[in-house]
Formats: C-alpha cells, sequence, structure tokens
C-alpha cells in the first residue's frame, strides 16, 4: 500500500521548503521553516499583514505542481478582510489559510495595506524580513474588582498568551498613558515591542489603542559629500521615500582630513559639524514623512552607516585620532543607542542601530557594502568597489574577506575637473569619439538622443548643455585615450592639432574641445585628464594592495566578479573604468553596477536584525588593509598613472576592447617588443590601432 506523503510546501524568495499535514495553517508552516511572515493581529483576520500568493505551475527542479486550489477555500476571515480592506486578486491571507497539497508560495514584496505608496522603487532586491520592531495587537481581559491584576500587568498577560512576551522591560513614559490607552482601545491595544538580539528582554516602546497597523524605519547613508536616507515600512518592507541632501559639513571641509583639521583647529568644530550633520538628518526625515504623509512619530528604527570620520562625528565624537595613525576608532563594533540622544526627533522612544566600522579608514559603510553584496557569501572572488571621495574596497570569497578604503578625491564626483558639475540635467555623462576625424558626439542627462541627432538640439534647449558629470569624465578620457588623444601616460598629445581643431593649445600644454556653445566652451583640460589619473591611480593602488594580499595567502588573485557601488560608481560603465584601470581585469560581463550598496545594505539592517548578526560576524574576520602604510602602494601608484595600467595585463578586457597599447593577449606592449620599433600607439598613420 502507497502511503501518501504530506504535501511539499517551497516559500520564496527565501527558498525554504518542507512537508507538512494537510490542514496546516501557511503562517504556521513559515515559521516552522523560520520564514518570516509578518503579523500584527495574531492570526484574528483583521491586520491583514501576512498576505501570501501561490505561484502556480510545475517546477520540475522542485517536484512540485502548485495550484491555488491547493489552499482551503475562501476562509470568513478572508471574506471579512477582503469586503472591509479589499485584497488584490490571488492573494490570500496566511493566517486563515491551510494547506491542501504541494504549494510554492510567495511572499510578495510590495505589501503596502495603508495607503502609503511606494514612489521611489530605491532598491527591489527582495530579502527576508525580521525586523527589530514589532507591533503586537493583543485584546485584554477587562479589570475585575476581583482579580485586582493592574492593566499593564494584563496587557502583559495577553502579550505572552497570544505572542510569548513575556514581562517586557516598559519605556517609563509610557505608563502614564496605559489606562486611558485600553479604555479607549476598548480592551484592545496594540503594543510596539523592541527585541534586537534574541538573548535581550523585549521592550514595550509604545502602545496604541485598537489595531495599530504601520511603523517605520529609515535607513540612512551618511556619505562625505551626500547623506542618502530610505523610509521603509517595517511591517511590509516597502521603501516608501527616499530623500538625498549635500552634507552640509562640506562648508568645513571638502574632504575627509580637511574636517578633522577643522576640529583640530577649532575648539568648537566637533559640536559644530555633529550639529549640521544630525540637522541636515532631521530635515530629510521631515521631507519624507511629508511626502509620504507619515507622522514622523510613527519612525520607531533607524539605521546608520558612515566611513568612520562621519560615523564617529554623528555621534559627537572627536575624529582627530582617525587623522593620524594607528588611526584608533573610539568604537569599532555595532552600536545600538536612543534616537533622541542623537537629537533625531522620530518615536520618543525610537532605536538606532550603526552598524560595525572594519578599521581607522574603513567604515561602517564597507560594512554595509559588504552585508548588500555578500562576497562572504559566494564561492566567486568579487570585488566591490564604493566608488566615492573615499573609495571603500573590499575583496573576497566565502573563505577570506579584506577590505581597504582609498582616498580617492573628490575628481570622480565631478570637482576638481574645469568642466565639472555633480550628475544633474544638462551634465554630459556618454561620449563617444571617432578615432578618425577626433570627432565627438555625447549625451547629456536629461536628454535621450545623441547630441548628433536632428532632435537633440531642439530637446536640448531646456536643460542645456551645462557640464560633464562623473561617469562623462570617464567616458571622455576613456575615448580620447582609444582615439589616442592622450598617450598611455595622460598627456593630450598636441601633434594631433594639425589634424583636428578640437586639439587646442592651452597655455604650455594641450585641450580637447568637446562642446563649443556661444559664450562657452567644455573642454577636457590636461589637469582634468592629470586629476582623474591621481584618483583612478590611488583607487587602483589600493584594489592592488588587497589583490596582493590575498594571492599571498595562497588565494587565486583572478577577480571573477567585480561590483562598482556608489552613487558614481553606479553610473560608470564597467568596460570604460577597465579602460582607464579604475579596477582590474575581469570577464566585462561579470563587471556591473549595484547602485548604493551602503544604502541596500543600511536597508537590510533595518528590515531584518538577522543581518545585524550577520555583519557583526563577519566583520571580525575581515582583514583590514591600512593603504596609507603600505610600503607597496606607492609603487601601485605609480604604475596606476598609466591609462589602463604599466604593468598589470588586461586580458578580459581587450576580448571586447582593443586597447592602444595591449598586444592581443592584454599585455602591455613596450617599445622594443614592436617590430618596427615605433612607439606602440603610434603607427605609421599616426593613429593607434582600435
Ligand atoms: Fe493579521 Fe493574518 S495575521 S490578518
Amino acid at each position: 500500500m502507497m502511503i501518501q506523503q504530506d504535501p511539499l510546501v517551497l516559500f520564496m524568495p527565501s527558498g525554504r521548503r518542507g512537508r507538512f499535514p494537510r490542514g496546516t495553517l501557511v503562517i504556521e508552516a513559515a515559521r516552522a521553516l523560520g520564514v518570516y511572515v509578518e503579523s500584527v493581529c495574531g492570526g484574528r483576520g483583521i491586520c491583514g499583514r501576512c498576505q501570501i500568493e501561490v505561484a502556480e505551475g510545475i517546477f520540475a527542479k522542485h517536484k512540485i505542481t502548485s495550484a491555488a486550489d491547493h489552499l482551503s477555500p475562501w476562509s470568513a476571515k478572508e471574506e471579512r478582510y477582503a469586503a472591509k480592506r479589499g485584497l488584490k486578486p490571488g492573494r490570500r491571507l496566511s493566517c486563515s489559510t491551510t494547506i491542501e497539497g504541494d504549494l510554492v508560495i510567495d511572499l510578495p514584496s510590495d505589501m503596502a495595506v495603508n495607503a502609503a505608496v511606494v514612489r521611489k522603487a530605491v532598491d527591489t532586491r527582495d530579502f527576508p524580513r525580521d525586523p527589530a520592531i514589532r507591533l503586537l495587537y493583543v485584546e485584554v481581559v477587562e479589570p475585575d474588582m476581583h482579580a485586582p491584576l493592574g492593566d499593564l500587568d494584563r496587557i502583559f498577560a495577553a502579550l505572552e498568551r497570544d505572542w510569548g512576551i513575556s514581562a517586557p522591560i516598559v519605556d517609563p513614559e509610557i505608563l502614564p498613558h496605559v489606562q486611558k490607552t485600553l479604555r479607549d482601545g476598548a480592551w484592545k491595544v496594540t503594543c510596539a515591542i523592541a527585541q534586537d538580539r534574541d538573548d535581550e528582554r523585549s521592550r514595550l516602546m509604545g502602545l496604541y489603542p485598537g489595531l495599530k497597523n504601520e511603523a517605520y524605519g529609515i535607513a540612512v547613508d551618511i556619505g562625505s559629500t551626500t547623506i542618502a536616507l530610505h523610509l521603509s515600512s517595517l511591517l511590509s518592507g516597502a521603501t516608501i521615500a527616499s530623500a538625498g541632501t549635500p552634507n552640509p559639513q562640506i562648508r568645513f571641509g571638502e574632504d575627509l582630513m580637511s574636517r578633522v583639521s577643522y576640529v583640530m583647529m577649532n575648539p568648537g568644530g566637533r559640536p559644530e559639524m555633529t550639529k549640521a550633520v544630525r540637522e541636515a538628518i532631521q530635515r530629510l526625515v521631515e521631507e519624507v514623512a511629508t511626502e509620504t504623509n507619515v507622522d514622523t512619530t510613527d519612525i520607531m528604527d533607524c539605521v546608520f552607516v558612515g566611513n568612520p570620520i562621519m560615523h564617529h562625528l554623528f555621534l559627537g565624537i572627536d575624529p582627530t585620532e582617525l587623522g593620524q595613525a594607528p588611526f584608533a576608532l573610539a568604537v569599532s563594533g555595532a552600536l545600538a543607542v536612543p534616537a533622541s540622544d542623537l537629537d533625531l526627533g522620530l518615536h520618543p522612544a525610537a532605536r538606532a542601530y550603526l552598524l560595525p566600522c572594519i578599521a581607522g579608514h574603513v567604515g561602517a559603510d564597507a560594512g554595509a557594502v559588504t552585508l548588500s553584496e555578500g562576497p562572504h557569501r559566494q564561492d566567486e572572488t568579487m570585488l566591490v568597489v564604493d566608488v566615492g571621495t573615499n573609495a571603500e574596497i573590499v575583496l573576497g570569497n566565502r573563505q577570506r574577506l579584506l577590505a581597504a578604503s582609498s582616498p580617492t578625491g573628490p575628481a570622480f564626483e565631478g570637482a576638481e575637473i574645469s568642466s565639472g558639475q555633480r550628475a544633474a540635467p544638462g551634465a554630459i555623462e556618454r561620449v563617444r569619439i571617432d578615432p578618425e576625424t577626433l570627432e565627438p558626439r555625447f549625451k547629456i542627462i536629461g536628454v535621450d538622443s545623441w547630441s548628433d541627432a536632428a532632435e537633440f538640439a531642439e530637446a536640448a534647449r531646456y536643460v542645456g548643455v551645462t557640464g560633464i558629470c562623473g561617469s562623462g569624465i570617464i567616458e571622455v578620457i576613456a575615448e580620447m585615450f582609444l582615439a589616442g588623444i592622450v598617450t598611455e601616460d595622460g598627456i593630450i598629445d598636441g601633434s594631433l592639432a594639425a589634424r583636428s581643431s578640437r586639439i587646442v593649445p592651452e597655455g604650455r600644454t594641450f585641450a580637447y574641445v568637446l562642446h563649443e556653445m556661444p559664450g562657452r566652451t567644455i573642454s577636457i583640460l590636461q589637469t582634468d585628464v592629470r586629476a582623474i589619473q591621481l584618483a583612478k591611480a590611488a583607487l587602483y593602488a589600493g584594489i592592488k594592495l588587497l589583490i596582493d594580499k590575498f594571492g599571498a595567502a595562497g588565494e587565486s588573485s583572478t577577480i571573477d566578479r567585480i561590483a562598482l557601488a556608489g552613487a558614481f560608481g553606479s553610473f560608470i560603465e564597467p568596460k570604460y573604468a577597465m579602460v582607464l584601470g579604475l579596477v582590474p581585469d575581469c570577464n566585462v560581463e561579470k563587471c556591473g553596477s549595484v547602485g548604493n550598496a551602503a544604502g541596500a545594505g543600511a536597508r537590510m539592517a533595518l528590515l531584518n536584525r538577522s543581518y545585524r548578526r550577520e555583519i557583526e560576524a563577519v566583520v571580525k574576520r575581515i582583514q583590514k588593509v591600512e593603504t596609507a602604510l603600505e610600503p607597496a602602494f606607492q609603487d601601485h601608484f605609480v604604475a596606476a598613472m598609466a591609462f589602463p595600467n604599466k604593468r598589470d595585463a588586461y586580458p578580459e578586457l581587450v576580448k571586447v576592447q582593443r586597447l592602444p597599447n595591449r598586444d592581443s593577449e592584454g599585455r602591455p606592449i613596450r617599445r622594443s617588443d614592436d617590430a618596427e620599433g615605433n612607439a606602440p600607439r603610434r603607427r605609421r598613420s599616426g593613429r593607434p590601432p582600435r
């Protein structure tokens, strides 16, 4: 006799699966597998937070044939909820639905139960949720003269009965409001319970009459140039608004070291900078709250990331020690503090979590980038570069991880470049140069067509051509190099002035005219090329140090994958980053942009406390490399001043892009290697090969 097996249930996106007897509630099956399904009402069918969808079809890989009718028929609770609040087609309440056959179940990520609209999808990657703050609805026994248990004690009894939470710590501000809240809610209340670590006592941080069905958190990336904030629902995980602002500390110093100097030179400098950053964050909070109609007191949790100096200044710690060896951090571990201690006007008991810093120069932002890209979860060797004023670099795989930072300066962000500007409408972001005529064409932000298209002039009339942003600078210099206008050593070749009116003298050097308009010319000057060379050499030398250390430990120094992160990194065409030698050789297909990875990592830590534990553990085993102290840095820096590099081969890159100074294997061609005895990029025509 064949024994019928229990149905097999697979939950996506986690991929967790298991067999459960028919009649098991879907939410119970999820919990048994460690799949987090939100629930505020404890299965009463009133909060709608536990929604699921059935993925129908034959999933051969999993040996599952999944169908919607493998769930129990529509229940009375679902009928009631759908009638009152509305339920999208295909959605079910997992607290009110049982398993009746094999199933593949999706946990939808767009679960906006309340009216808040998802405006800017910052990052749509799916990850499991398990926030540190939960809303738990309870129905409390009414007071009884013969059983004189206090109102709060009866709330505790209900929390224990329905949610298994015993005797939470109570924030004292709640006590005066307990009785009124309970009566306003007709003995039904929602408790906001905070518990970051499993081994710590839960804390009752808020009490609301009736069902409270929404709570929010913010994830903030405090960059030295820009502060970015995301507002997310702690219940659905959806990011409902994002905002950014220039870091107001810029007025105290453009780069990190000048801000440390400001603190050292001015007695009130540290408090001024702390105040400036906290106020800027508060303004962003108010901006997103107004935009989404969210009450700031409903923001209950926050996660912050930033480089060590930003981290210290935000916390009100003097960063002077970080300005000199041995770059001692006041605190490197993760921190959990009341948000009110950081002068943030949110929920009065809101919590703030700061990811751990990796080292004196490698901050919580690198920790967040690591968390988001997960090199430690992979067998492939991955290089993650967060390109900013200070580049954060993480290299490694499941076995080993190294991290460093490199002071690249603001050139990649358009500063220090004669026609440079931030990425904004009108900025040149893409450039191509014809190697025969040396004529350029380009694209500007805000206009879809290229500059040589008939419709461009009309389309660009409104925004204008205003300057060049970071990705445009990389492309134009890379294209100048590929067209032979710039030599391997970064010199604009003045002899080409005879061939093209685009090459013009500029003092004792030459410039390339990219665009001329009445009253203004956008050119690439020799000093611009030099600024990019210095920035990219600093970045590459840092990467190379990590590769050396990785290789020295017996690991292969082949990079399998490169992730370019950060506001600037996200817009660089990976091929051009390689042509100029910002990053080492890699299969171009496996080199890509990953957006604001630090912000994404902060969001992960906001919405799932197990990611906090993960990064805390990973940071302990990351090997830190202090680039400033490594003797080889200078040597790597000098080699990296050349395009793409004086020494290192680019075998993968030359498969998709011929380089003027490389053979078919991507190795540097030296003068003596050239059979004709000519400089490699000056063939008979005076033009390099393409
Ligand atoms: Fe609240 Fe299902 S848990 S509706």
